[in-house]
Protein backbone atom coordinates (compact mmCIF):
# COMPACT_ATOMS: atom_id res chain seq x y z
CA UNK A 1 0.00 0.00 0.00
CA UNK A 2 1.37 3.69 -0.72
CA UNK A 3 1.01 6.19 1.53
CA UNK A 4 -1.51 9.00 0.80
CA UNK A 5 -0.89 11.96 -1.48
CA UNK A 6 -1.10 15.29 -0.15
CA UNK A 7 -1.79 18.49 -2.36
CA UNK A 8 -2.51 22.32 -1.94
CA UNK A 9 -4.79 24.56 -3.26
CA UNK A 10 -3.39 27.25 -5.26
CA UNK A 11 -4.64 30.71 -4.20
CA UNK A 12 -5.97 31.85 -7.31
CA UNK A 13 -8.08 34.01 -5.73
CA UNK A 14 -7.00 34.86 -2.37
CA UNK A 15 -7.48 33.10 0.90
CA UNK A 16 -9.45 30.13 1.02
CA UNK A 17 -11.21 31.00 4.62
CA UNK A 18 -11.67 34.67 6.00
CA UNK A 19 -11.14 37.15 3.20
CA UNK A 20 -10.51 39.82 5.94
CA UNK A 21 -7.21 38.41 7.16
CA UNK A 22 -4.86 41.20 8.69
CA UNK A 23 -2.71 38.09 8.89
CA UNK A 24 -3.16 37.00 5.06
CA UNK A 25 -3.96 40.38 2.86
CA UNK A 26 -5.10 39.68 -0.22
CA UNK A 27 -2.87 38.56 -2.62
CA UNK A 28 -3.56 36.39 -6.25
CA UNK A 29 -0.61 37.28 -8.02
CA UNK A 30 1.20 35.12 -9.96
CA UNK A 31 4.25 35.71 -7.97
CA UNK A 32 2.71 34.12 -5.07
CA UNK A 33 1.19 31.13 -6.65
CA UNK A 34 4.96 30.50 -8.04
CA UNK A 35 6.41 31.12 -4.39
CA UNK A 36 3.76 29.30 -2.80
CA UNK A 37 3.95 26.37 -5.25
CA UNK A 38 7.79 25.78 -5.72
CA UNK A 39 8.02 26.08 -1.01
CA UNK A 40 4.77 23.10 -1.43
CA UNK A 41 7.01 20.94 -3.15
CA UNK A 42 10.22 21.67 -1.48
CA UNK A 43 8.48 20.98 1.49
CA UNK A 44 7.14 17.32 0.21
CA UNK A 45 3.32 18.18 -0.95
CA UNK A 46 2.41 16.05 -3.81
CA UNK A 47 0.11 17.84 -5.66
CA UNK A 48 -1.12 21.15 -6.71
CA UNK A 49 -4.97 21.81 -7.89
CA UNK A 50 -5.31 25.21 -9.89
CA UNK A 51 -8.66 25.84 -9.66
CA UNK A 52 -10.79 27.64 -12.67
CA UNK A 53 -12.14 31.37 -12.51
CA UNK A 54 -12.41 33.51 -15.35
CA UNK A 55 -13.39 36.45 -13.11
CA UNK A 56 -12.53 36.67 -9.10
CA UNK A 57 -16.24 34.99 -7.42
CA UNK A 58 -16.19 37.04 -5.05
CA UNK A 59 -15.62 40.67 -6.20
CA UNK A 60 -14.64 41.01 -9.94
CA UNK A 61 -12.57 43.95 -9.13
CA UNK A 62 -9.97 41.72 -7.04
CA UNK A 63 -7.56 39.76 -8.89
CA UNK A 64 -7.67 36.30 -10.53
CA UNK A 65 -5.20 34.02 -11.68
CA UNK A 66 -5.31 32.48 -14.85
CA UNK A 67 -5.36 28.44 -14.46
CA UNK A 68 -3.94 26.87 -17.82
CA UNK A 69 -1.33 29.64 -18.08
CA UNK A 70 -0.16 29.55 -14.60
CA UNK A 71 -0.25 25.84 -15.19
CA UNK A 72 2.00 25.58 -17.76
CA UNK A 73 4.64 27.76 -16.30
CA UNK A 74 4.49 26.02 -13.00
CA UNK A 75 5.19 22.43 -15.09
CA UNK A 76 8.12 24.48 -16.15
CA UNK A 77 9.73 25.76 -12.57
CA UNK A 78 8.64 22.86 -11.06
CA UNK A 79 10.47 19.06 -11.13
CA UNK A 80 8.10 16.82 -8.72
CA UNK A 81 4.84 17.78 -7.93
CA UNK A 82 1.58 17.36 -9.36
CA UNK A 83 0.41 20.08 -11.44
CA UNK A 84 -3.95 20.14 -11.59
CA UNK A 85 -5.78 22.46 -13.25
CA UNK A 86 -9.29 23.33 -13.27
CA UNK A 87 -11.97 23.13 -16.50
CA UNK A 88 -15.23 24.35 -16.89
CA UNK A 89 -16.08 22.60 -20.73
CA UNK A 90 -17.46 25.21 -22.17
CA UNK A 91 -15.11 27.73 -22.28
CA UNK A 92 -12.67 25.58 -24.22
CA UNK A 93 -13.36 23.55 -26.75
CA UNK A 94 -12.36 20.09 -26.37
CA UNK A 95 -9.72 19.96 -29.55
CA UNK A 96 -7.95 22.63 -27.78
CA UNK A 97 -8.24 21.78 -24.35
CA UNK A 98 -6.68 18.27 -24.70
CA UNK A 99 -3.81 20.11 -26.27
CA UNK A 100 -3.37 22.56 -23.72
CA UNK A 101 -3.04 19.83 -21.67
CA UNK A 102 -0.81 17.31 -23.82
CA UNK A 103 1.28 20.63 -23.78
CA UNK A 104 1.84 20.55 -20.06
CA UNK A 105 1.78 17.17 -19.82
CA UNK A 106 5.27 17.53 -22.16
CA UNK A 107 6.61 20.70 -20.19
CA UNK A 108 6.09 18.74 -16.48
CA UNK A 109 7.55 15.41 -17.77
CA UNK A 110 3.85 13.61 -17.21
CA UNK A 111 3.19 15.46 -13.60
CA UNK A 112 -0.51 17.16 -15.19
CA UNK A 113 -3.52 16.49 -14.74
CA UNK A 114 -7.14 18.19 -15.31
CA UNK A 115 -10.15 18.97 -12.62
CA UNK A 116 -13.37 18.69 -14.69
CA UNK A 117 -15.95 20.88 -13.00
CA UNK A 118 -19.36 21.58 -14.26
CA UNK A 119 -19.81 25.10 -12.76
CA UNK A 120 -22.22 26.39 -10.22
CA UNK A 121 -21.24 30.49 -10.87
CA UNK A 122 -24.12 32.01 -12.94
CA UNK A 123 -22.24 34.95 -13.44
CA UNK A 124 -19.11 34.06 -14.77
CA UNK A 125 -20.86 32.77 -17.73
CA UNK A 126 -23.89 34.56 -18.18
CA UNK A 127 -21.72 38.35 -18.10
CA UNK A 128 -19.52 37.03 -20.85
CA UNK A 129 -22.18 35.47 -23.12
CA UNK A 130 -21.60 31.87 -22.26
CA UNK A 131 -24.92 29.89 -21.85
CA UNK A 132 -25.12 28.83 -18.69
CA UNK A 133 -27.37 25.88 -18.97
CA UNK A 134 -29.15 24.33 -16.53
CA UNK A 135 -27.57 21.27 -13.84
CA UNK A 136 -28.05 18.03 -15.59
CA UNK A 137 -27.80 19.90 -18.95
CA UNK A 138 -24.45 20.74 -18.26
CA UNK A 139 -23.03 17.13 -17.08
CA UNK A 140 -24.97 16.44 -20.19
CA UNK A 141 -22.72 18.52 -22.61
CA UNK A 142 -19.26 17.87 -19.67
CA UNK A 143 -20.09 14.23 -20.68
CA UNK A 144 -19.73 14.23 -24.88
CA UNK A 145 -16.76 16.84 -24.23
CA UNK A 146 -14.56 14.21 -21.61
CA UNK A 147 -15.19 11.23 -23.94
CA UNK A 148 -13.27 13.52 -26.99
CA UNK A 149 -10.58 14.96 -24.77
CA UNK A 150 -9.79 11.50 -23.31
CA UNK A 151 -9.03 9.95 -26.19
CA UNK A 152 -7.45 12.56 -27.83
CA UNK A 153 -4.91 12.37 -25.03
CA UNK A 154 -4.51 8.91 -25.54
CA UNK A 155 -3.30 9.61 -29.00
CA UNK A 156 -6.20 8.32 -30.26
CA UNK A 157 -7.29 9.92 -33.96
CA UNK A 158 -10.89 10.44 -32.93
CA UNK A 159 -14.13 10.92 -34.86
CA UNK A 160 -17.01 12.01 -32.82
CA UNK A 161 -20.38 13.24 -33.45
CA UNK A 162 -22.80 14.07 -30.97
CA UNK A 163 -25.52 16.60 -29.41
CA UNK A 164 -22.10 19.18 -29.12
CA UNK A 165 -19.45 18.40 -31.33
CA UNK A 166 -18.17 17.08 -34.74
CA UNK A 167 -15.34 16.02 -34.91
CA UNK A 168 -13.44 14.49 -37.81
CA UNK A 169 -10.39 12.27 -38.05
CA UNK A 170 -8.81 14.82 -35.52
CA UNK A 171 -5.69 13.66 -33.81
CA UNK A 172 -2.57 15.18 -31.76
CA UNK A 173 1.09 14.58 -32.01
CA UNK A 174 3.02 14.42 -29.95
CA UNK A 175 1.17 11.56 -27.44
CA UNK A 176 2.10 11.46 -24.41
CA UNK A 177 5.59 9.75 -24.08
CA UNK A 178 5.37 9.27 -20.15
CA UNK A 179 2.00 7.18 -19.55
CA UNK A 180 -1.56 6.14 -21.16
CA UNK A 181 -2.26 9.93 -20.75
CA UNK A 182 -2.61 12.76 -17.99
CA UNK A 183 -4.95 12.31 -14.95
CA UNK A 184 -8.33 12.94 -15.42
CA UNK A 185 -9.94 14.33 -12.39
CA UNK A 186 -13.85 15.30 -11.91
CA UNK A 187 -15.15 17.76 -8.83
CA UNK A 188 -19.13 17.95 -8.29
CA UNK A 189 -21.11 15.34 -6.25
CA UNK A 190 -24.02 15.07 -7.88
CA UNK A 191 -25.44 11.86 -9.60
CA UNK A 192 -24.17 12.76 -12.82
CA UNK A 193 -21.00 13.66 -11.61
CA UNK A 194 -20.23 10.27 -10.20
CA UNK A 195 -21.71 8.96 -13.56
CA UNK A 196 -19.00 10.87 -15.34
CA UNK A 197 -16.05 10.15 -13.46
CA UNK A 198 -17.12 6.48 -13.60
CA UNK A 199 -17.34 6.72 -17.18
CA UNK A 200 -14.04 8.70 -17.84
CA UNK A 201 -11.79 9.74 -14.72
CA UNK A 202 -9.16 8.40 -12.60
CA UNK A 203 -10.13 10.42 -9.51
CA UNK A 204 -13.51 12.33 -8.09
CA UNK A 205 -12.79 15.03 -5.78
CA UNK A 206 -15.30 15.25 -2.63
CA UNK A 207 -16.02 18.10 -0.89
CA UNK A 208 -14.87 18.40 2.49
CA UNK A 209 -17.47 16.77 5.25
CA UNK A 210 -17.18 13.83 7.99
CA UNK A 211 -16.13 10.31 7.08
CA UNK A 212 -19.92 9.21 7.36
CA UNK A 213 -20.36 10.91 4.07
CA UNK A 214 -17.08 10.76 2.32
CA UNK A 215 -17.66 6.83 3.10
CA UNK A 216 -21.62 7.04 1.38
CA UNK A 217 -20.23 9.06 -1.50
CA UNK A 218 -17.80 6.81 -2.08
CA UNK A 219 -19.63 3.79 -2.25
CA UNK A 220 -22.52 5.11 -4.09
CA UNK A 221 -19.55 6.20 -6.84
CA UNK A 222 -18.04 2.60 -7.04
CA UNK A 223 -21.29 1.39 -7.20
CA UNK A 224 -21.20 2.57 -10.95
CA UNK A 225 -20.55 1.00 -14.30
CA UNK A 226 -16.77 1.38 -15.07
CA UNK A 227 -14.08 0.01 -17.62
CA UNK A 228 -10.30 -0.46 -16.78
CA UNK A 229 -8.85 0.01 -13.21
CA UNK A 230 -10.41 0.64 -9.97
CA UNK A 231 -11.55 4.31 -9.47
CA UNK A 232 -9.55 6.67 -6.61
CA UNK A 233 -10.60 9.69 -4.86
CA UNK A 234 -9.75 12.95 -3.65
CA UNK A 235 -10.59 15.19 -0.59
CA UNK A 236 -10.97 18.85 -0.15
CA UNK A 237 -10.18 19.81 3.40
CA UNK A 238 -9.35 22.73 5.53
CA UNK A 239 -6.82 22.03 7.83
CA UNK A 240 -6.16 24.42 11.55
CA UNK A 241 -4.22 21.61 13.56
CA UNK A 242 -2.16 22.82 16.20
CA UNK A 243 -0.09 21.71 19.87
CA UNK A 244 -3.29 21.09 21.24
CA UNK A 245 -7.37 20.63 20.43
CA UNK A 246 -8.18 24.13 22.51
CA UNK A 247 -5.61 25.56 20.66
CA UNK A 248 -6.76 24.60 17.40
CA UNK A 249 -10.59 25.81 18.36
CA UNK A 250 -9.42 29.15 19.03
CA UNK A 251 -8.03 29.85 15.67
CA UNK A 252 -10.92 28.44 14.28
CA UNK A 253 -12.85 30.57 16.39
CA UNK A 254 -10.48 33.62 15.23
CA UNK A 255 -10.90 32.57 11.63
CA UNK A 256 -14.62 32.37 11.99
CA UNK A 257 -14.88 35.59 14.22
CA UNK A 258 -13.03 37.65 11.42
CA UNK A 259 -15.15 35.63 8.34
CA UNK A 260 -18.12 38.07 9.35
CA UNK A 261 -16.39 40.49 8.02
CA UNK A 262 -17.56 38.68 4.69
CA UNK A 263 -20.72 38.79 4.79
CA UNK A 264 -21.85 40.63 2.13
CA UNK A 265 -19.41 38.97 -0.56
CA UNK A 266 -21.04 35.45 0.43
CA UNK A 267 -24.25 36.86 0.05
CA UNK A 268 -23.16 38.27 -3.40
CA UNK A 269 -21.92 34.67 -3.73
CA UNK A 270 -24.98 33.07 -2.78
CA UNK A 271 -26.92 34.79 -5.26
CA UNK A 272 -24.76 33.81 -8.01
CA UNK A 273 -24.38 30.35 -7.65
CA UNK A 274 -26.87 27.69 -9.29
CA UNK A 275 -29.54 26.80 -6.61
CA UNK A 276 -29.42 23.10 -8.27
CA UNK A 277 -25.64 22.36 -7.14
CA UNK A 278 -26.19 19.11 -5.17
CA UNK A 279 -23.51 21.76 -2.35
CA UNK A 280 -27.09 23.09 -1.81
CA UNK A 281 -29.06 20.56 -1.01
CA UNK A 282 -27.37 18.03 1.00
CA UNK A 283 -26.36 17.96 4.85
CA UNK A 284 -23.27 20.14 4.05
CA UNK A 285 -25.85 23.39 3.61
CA UNK A 286 -27.06 22.45 7.46
CA UNK A 287 -24.04 22.14 8.72
CA UNK A 288 -22.32 23.73 11.22
CA UNK A 289 -20.29 26.87 10.19
CA UNK A 290 -17.32 25.92 8.85
CA UNK A 291 -13.89 28.67 7.22
CA UNK A 292 -13.04 27.31 3.54
CA UNK A 293 -14.40 26.47 0.39
CA UNK A 294 -15.56 23.11 -0.43
CA UNK A 295 -16.64 22.02 2.34
CA UNK A 296 -13.44 23.17 4.54
CA UNK A 297 -13.11 22.77 8.20
CA UNK A 298 -16.55 20.75 7.70
CA UNK A 299 -13.88 17.77 6.76
CA UNK A 300 -12.55 17.54 10.58
CA UNK A 301 -9.36 18.22 10.46
CA UNK A 302 -9.65 20.86 12.96
CA UNK A 303 -7.38 19.75 16.52
CA UNK A 304 -4.65 18.35 17.72
CA UNK A 305 -1.51 17.18 15.42
CA UNK A 306 -2.75 13.90 17.02
CA UNK A 307 -6.00 14.19 16.60
CA UNK A 308 -5.80 15.82 12.86
CA UNK A 309 -3.17 12.86 11.81
CA UNK A 310 -5.44 10.32 13.22
CA UNK A 311 -8.60 11.49 11.16
CA UNK A 312 -6.52 11.60 8.25
CA UNK A 313 -5.69 7.89 8.91
CA UNK A 314 -9.02 7.41 8.97
CA UNK A 315 -10.50 8.79 5.59
CA UNK A 316 -7.54 7.32 3.92
CA UNK A 317 -9.14 3.72 5.17
CA UNK A 318 -12.16 4.88 3.95
CA UNK A 319 -10.60 5.38 0.84
CA UNK A 320 -9.25 8.65 -0.12
CA UNK A 321 -6.07 8.31 -1.77
CA UNK A 322 -5.36 12.44 -2.04
CA UNK A 323 -6.03 15.44 0.39
CA UNK A 324 -5.97 18.87 -1.22
CA UNK A 325 -5.81 21.36 1.58
CA UNK A 326 -6.70 24.84 2.52
CA UNK A 327 -4.92 26.55 5.32
CA UNK A 328 -4.46 30.46 6.68
CA UNK A 329 -2.40 32.00 6.62
CA UNK A 330 -1.60 29.40 4.17
CA UNK A 331 2.44 29.71 3.43
CA UNK A 332 2.70 29.48 7.86
CA UNK A 333 0.23 26.67 8.01
CA UNK A 334 1.68 25.08 4.97
CA UNK A 335 5.42 25.14 6.69
CA UNK A 336 3.37 23.91 10.19
CA UNK A 337 1.31 20.91 8.48
CA UNK A 338 4.78 19.54 6.92
CA UNK A 339 6.70 19.72 9.79
CA UNK A 340 3.96 18.05 12.25
CA UNK A 341 1.71 16.41 10.38
CA UNK A 342 3.64 14.58 7.89
CA UNK A 343 6.51 13.02 9.42
CA UNK A 344 3.68 11.82 11.78
CA UNK A 345 1.65 10.89 9.00
CA UNK A 346 4.26 8.81 7.21
CA UNK A 347 5.44 7.21 10.53
CA UNK A 348 1.74 5.69 11.17
CA UNK A 349 1.47 4.32 7.94
CA UNK A 350 5.01 2.54 8.15
CA UNK A 351 3.71 1.30 11.47
CA UNK A 352 0.48 -0.14 9.53
CA UNK A 353 2.39 -1.56 6.70
CA UNK A 354 4.54 -3.49 9.16
CA UNK A 355 1.22 -4.76 11.22
CA UNK A 356 0.20 -6.03 7.73
CA UNK A 357 4.02 -7.78 7.46
CA UNK A 358 3.14 -9.40 10.60
CA UNK A 359 -0.52 -10.63 9.56
CA UNK A 360 0.21 -11.92 6.11
CA UNK A 361 4.02 -12.56 6.67
C1 LIG B 1 -12.39 19.69 -5.50
C2 LIG B 1 -13.31 20.58 -6.27
C3 LIG B 1 -12.77 21.57 -7.06
C4 LIG B 1 -13.60 22.46 -7.75
N1 LIG B 1 -13.02 23.43 -8.52
C5 LIG B 1 -13.79 24.30 -9.19
C6 LIG B 1 -13.22 25.28 -10.04
O1 LIG B 1 -12.00 25.34 -10.21
N2 LIG B 1 -14.05 26.14 -10.66
C7 LIG B 1 -15.41 26.08 -10.53
O2 LIG B 1 -16.10 26.90 -11.11
N3 LIG B 1 -16.00 25.12 -9.76
C8 LIG B 1 -15.22 24.24 -9.10
N4 LIG B 1 -15.80 23.25 -8.34
C9 LIG B 1 -17.29 23.18 -8.23
C10 LIG B 1 -17.86 22.37 -9.37
O3 LIG B 1 -17.86 23.24 -10.46
C11 LIG B 1 -19.33 21.89 -9.23
O4 LIG B 1 -20.12 22.75 -9.90
C12 LIG B 1 -19.94 21.92 -7.94
O5 LIG B 1 -19.28 20.99 -7.13
C13 LIG B 1 -21.43 21.53 -8.05
O6 LIG B 1 -21.62 20.35 -8.75
P1 LIG B 1 -22.55 19.18 -8.18
O7 LIG B 1 -23.95 19.67 -8.27
O8 LIG B 1 -22.28 18.01 -9.09
O9 LIG B 1 -22.06 18.95 -6.79
C14 LIG B 1 -15.01 22.34 -7.66
C15 LIG B 1 -15.55 21.30 -6.88
C16 LIG B 1 -14.72 20.43 -6.20
C17 LIG B 1 -15.35 19.34 -5.38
Amino acid sequence: MSGARFGIWALVHGSRGALHDPDEPFDASWARNKNLVLEAEALGFDSTLIAQHTANPYDDEWDELEAWTAAAALAALTSRIEIIAAIKPPLVHPVILAKMAQQIEHISGGRFGLNLVNAWNRAEYEKSGIPFAEHDERYAYGHEWIGIVEKLLRGERVTAKGRYFDVREFQLRPADPFRARPMIYVGGESAPAQDLVAAHGDVWFINGQPLEYVEGLIASARGRPREGAALRFGLSAFVIARETAAQAQAAFDHLLALSEKDYEIRARQKQNTDPAVVMKHTHIYNRPPIIGTNGGTYAGLVGSYEEVAERIAAFTQAGIELFMLQFQPFEAEMRRFAKELLPRIRNQERFSQQDIGLVIG
